[in-house]
């Protein structure tokens, strides 16, 4: 099955993480992406293309995940569906917890029931390896009958529990007074569903009924707006997560919906997204660097890491006012490029937001801008030519300063006076295979034809689009190293010369 993060209320751009600078991470939408199913051998499950998460029980065993970040203060929203009917036994665990005897942990704890007879929400807070600390409460619903959502706001000053937006409990730091809270140790999300019929429901006296198994919870609209711990630090500047950004030339705004890089003579700036993907076609919108950009270049491109990684670059070279961007291409193999082709684009691109997108399947690397193809590097492995299709990239992007070489070859200096540059960025979207604990999201070779990745896995060029491509490289092309005899003395590329030409 192929996992792509299509969700199209998602911010996507929350997928994405930036190098430098300051922000707030948030992540919504795929729980393939934001989720590891650990325990319960296939007990659990991520369907419908990442919109539904399903924990299950059975006699021989419970299941659960956890989330692949680990969070430092958050507000992190989920709607659960719990088991319905006769529940009673099992208990249904979702929490944000640290590791080792002195953890943290913030506890939901849904214990179920007999049919018709009230769950109990149960809550706890633990504060350097102490709890005992439980409130107990009914709903004032079914929570069987639907999805309602469970919400836990960490921050320093305090933690609220509140189920569908209303709160229900808060837990005040009280450092000034002696009692420990949580606010060193990052910690992660977790979910579990067990058999507990030893205590769970009424204190241990009804047990599972293990003729209504397989027990079943939902998940769904998962949505983490908190600081990501990596290395060692927050995704936060220092200890205010709600200023999306203050210093750092990276940000991500409008809760999500923009990011933007920007340039001084001190740094430059980058993101790369927390996913690895091996195929895919992804897009993104770019507005580049408005005015006189010479000097500046962004780049926006696959990457796999090492000496002998492949990628598959759009890099943007910039210029004085009026004077026309480059747009350059290009493709690595197993650490070879040198198959540069650079354009010229048909509009301004800084005047507005226009889509770059690589298509990447097993066959092909097609180039696009606004939906026409600019170029095409076909799969030419039965001639020789190494094709990236073993080493998952990351999405990269960068804006700096280049102006040794970016702009008439080096000649026009980049203008500080004009700084700070800036680009941006939106839309993303990854139709992709994403790549983890060394698997691909989608099987084997086939992605899923149920999902509409299954198009791009084998998508070629049709006649009308290769019309378009043809009208571009006519008319916009500035260089192709396919006809660059004087480069490769020994030679033009096996590529450039079969009928593959690329
Ligand atoms: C189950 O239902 C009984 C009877 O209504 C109630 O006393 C109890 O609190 C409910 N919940 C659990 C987990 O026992
Ligand atoms: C900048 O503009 C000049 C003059 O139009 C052009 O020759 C050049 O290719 C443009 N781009 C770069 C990156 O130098």
């Amino acid at each position: 099955m192929a996992s792509t993060s299509t969700s199209n209320l998602s911010p996507k751009l929350l997928l994405l993480s930036l190098l430098l600078g300051s922000f707030v991470v948030a992540s919504v939408g795929n729980l393939y992406q934001d989720f590891d199913l650990t325990w319960g051998d296939g007990r659990a499950k991520i369907l419908n293309n990442g919109q539904l998460l399903t924990l299950s029980l059975d006699k021989a065993s419970g299941s659960g995940f956890q989330s692949k970040n680990e969070y430092l203060f958050g507000k992190i929203d989920m709607q659960l569906k719990l088991v319905p009917g006769n529940s009673a036994g099992t208990v249904t665990a979702y929490y944000l917890s640290s590791q080792g005897p002195t953890h943290d942990e913030i506890d939901f704890e849904f214990l179920g029931n007999l049919s018709g007879d009230p769950y109990i929400l149960h809550t706890n807070v633990f504060s350097q390896g102490k709890g005992n600390r439980e409130q107990q409460f009914y709903l004032w619903f079914d929570p069987t009958a639907d999805f309602h959502t469970y919400s836990i706001l960490w921050n320093p000053q305090r933690i609220i529990f509140s189920v569908d937006g209303t709160p229900i409990r808060e837990f005040k730091n009280s450092e000034s007074i002696g009692v420990p809270f949580p606010k060193n140790q990052p910690m992660r999300i977790y979910s579990s569903l067990w058999n507990a019929d030893d205590w769970a429901t009424r204190g241990g006296l009804v047990k599972t009924d293990w003729t209504q198994a397989p027990f079943t919870a939902s998940y769904r609209n998962f949505n983490a707006n908190a600081c990501v711990w990596s290395s060692r630090s927050s995704s936060c500047s220092s200890t205010s997560p709600s200023s999306t950004s203050t210093n750092g030339g990276a940000k991500i705004l409008d809760n999500g919906q923009l990011l933007t890089l920007s340039l001084d003579k001190t740094s430059g700036s980058g993101f790369q997204s927390k996913n690895e993907y091996m195929f895919g076609k992804i897009d993104m919108q770019l507005k580049l660097v408005p005015g006189n950009s010479a000097g500046t270049v962004t780049a926006y491109y696959l990457s796999s890491q090492g000496p002998t990684h492949d990628e598959i670059d759009f890099e943007f070279l910039g210029n004085l006012s009026g004077d026309p961007y480059i747009l350059h291409t290009n493709v690595f193999s197993q650490g070879k490029g040198n198959r540069e082709q650079q354009f010229y684009l048909w509009f301004d691109p800084t005047a507005n937001f226009h889509s770059y997108s690589i298509l990447w399947n097993p066959q092909r690397i097609i180039f696009s801008v606004d939906g026409t193809p600019i170029r095409e590097f076909k799969n030419s492995e039965s001639i020789g030519v190494p094709y990236p299709k073993n080493q998952p990239m990351r999405i990269y992007s960068s804006l700096w300063n280049a102006d040794d070489w970016a702009t008439r070859g080096g000649l026009v200096k980049t203008d500080w006076t004009q700084a700070p540059f800036t680009a941006s960025y939106r839309n993303f979207n990854a139709d992709a295979c994403i790549w983890s604990s060394g698997a691909s999201s989608c099987s084997s070779t086939t992605p899923s034809s149920t999902s509409t990745s299954g198009q791009w896995y084998s998508q070629e060029l049709d006649s009308t689009s290769q019309e378009r491509m043809k009208w571009v490289q006519k008319n916009y092309m500035i260089y192709n190293y396919c006809t660059d005899t004087k480069r490769v003395p020994q030679g033009l590329p096996p590529e450039c010369t079969a009928a593959t030409m690329s």
